[in-house]
């Protein structure tokens, strides 16, 4: 039996059959309202449960139990906004059904529309990423997607399309993977970058310890000056194919954008990998962060002061290094060495050595990896 979905039950909101031609048909005399790829992402994680137990795009009441206390009104523990964000207000009926289209036009899912709302954009941001500054990555796009939002239930008519479809596997796809292989525990790993030393380490960390790994890349939206999907995605495979025992890792894409929420998106991401069946979830050192925004271990402490724990185990893993004296990657907890004889491990690193025509030595990459990482673009100026 595999872990429960967060909320104990696996949202299913997925037309199909008879049903989603119905609806189909129906879809095209409703008010339509076009979704960036972000949401259209966010539909579909929704509709597929990956964001159990929501079922749709948040009210005021959600949003604002979400931002001040952590959990939804009545129910569990819920870390982060999920928006249907708007420039304008929109031309939709409370208590009606809207389409909801792609940038060409093709209607891809529905939405019961129970409120259209303001939002006080720089409130939640403070409150959410702990900071209004319009040069946070996440804190930028909350801003950039507009102050009116729309709420309701949706349903799912077509898979939506995207550049890494053949990447993406739905939380139930990924549970039946882990019976097919008979893992009773695995352990997920959350990544938006290639992997270096200090992400192996994690990997096997999780190996030695569960029957599986789950390795969840984010396939969404990420900043500027990050490594872009199709890199990292072919880093893994060489990890995976050639480094690795078989038949241990699990490596799907999730298929949602990063929100560079620091500590609140560690313990969304914790949610929702336990929404794909796993049993416990690897939180390193400043995990989802940016530039100096959050303390490194932030993203340990606040599961330790969640209203109610979640089903989901966290193992929380300090800083890892290379280590002269130990002579390969080690931690803090497992170190005992003088601190000069540590390099830090880190992507900003590698990615500076790359732009700069150097390739990364092997005690931050190994060889393989390193052989297929494209120079990324710049970093955008702090
Ligand atoms: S993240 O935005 O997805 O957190 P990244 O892909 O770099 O970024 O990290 C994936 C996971 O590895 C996170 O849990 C992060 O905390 C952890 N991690 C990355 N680098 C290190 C490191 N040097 N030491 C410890 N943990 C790390």
């Amino acid at each position: 039996m595999l872990i429960p979905p967060h909320g104990n039950t696996l949202v299913q909101r997925v037309a199909e059959g008879a049903e989603r031609e119905r609806l189909r048909a129906e879809a095209r005399a409703l008010p339509a309202l076009t979704a960036d790829l972000d949401t259209l992402l966010d539909l579909e994680n929704l509709a597929t449960g990956a964001f159990s137990p929501l079922e749709g795009f948040m009210d005021r009441e959600a949003l604002w139990a979400v931002a001040e206390t952590l959990r939804l009104p009545g129910g569990p523990v819920w870390p982060l906004p999920v928006l249907f964000q708007r420039r304008q207000r929109p031309r939709v009926a409370v208590g009606e059904a809207a389409a909801i289209r792609d940038a060409s036009g093709r209607v891809l899912g529905l939405l019961e529309v129970t409120e259209v709302y303001r939002l006080d954009l720089e409130r939640l941001a403070r409150r959410v990423w702990g900071t209004d500054a319009p040069r946070h990555p996440g804190v930028a796009l909350l801003y950039r997607k507009g102050p009116w939002a729309v709420a309701g239930r949706v349903t799912l008519l077509e898979p939506v399309p995207h550049a890494y479809r053949a990447w993406s596997r739905s939380p139930a796809e990924v549970r039946a993977e882990f019976a097919r292989r008979g893992f009773a525990t695995v352990v997920a790993f959350q990544t938006r970058n290639a992997p270096h030393r200090a992400h192996e380490y994690l990997h096997r960390l999780g190996l030695e310890l569960a029957d599986g790994l789950l390795i969840h890349p984010i396939l969404g939206r990420k900043k500027p000056g990050d490594f872009d999907t199709r890199t990292i995605l072919e880093a893994y495979r060489v990890l995976v194919e050639r480094v690795y025992p078989p038949g241990r890792v699990v490596l799907a894409g999730l298929a949602t954008a990063m929100r560079y929420a620091g500590p609140r998106e560690a313990v969304f991401h914790a949610i929702v990998r336990q929404n794909f069946g796993a049993t416990h979830f690897i939180v390193g050192r400043d995990h989802a962060g940016v530039g100096d925004y959050y303390d490194p271990f932030a993203a340990h402490r606040i599961f330790d002061e969640l209203p109610e724990p979640l089903g989901i185990r966290i193992l929380k893993v300090g800083a890892v290094f290379h280590c002269a004296a130990c002579g390969g990657i080690a931690s803090e907890r497992t170190c005992g060495h003088d601190p000069r004889a540590r390099t830090p491990i880190s992507m900003t690193t590698v990615r500076r050595l790359l732009r700069e025509g150097r390739r990364p030595p092997p005690e931050l990459v190994r060889p393989e990896v390193a052989e297929v990482l494209r120079v990324p673009p710049p970093d955008p100026r702090p």
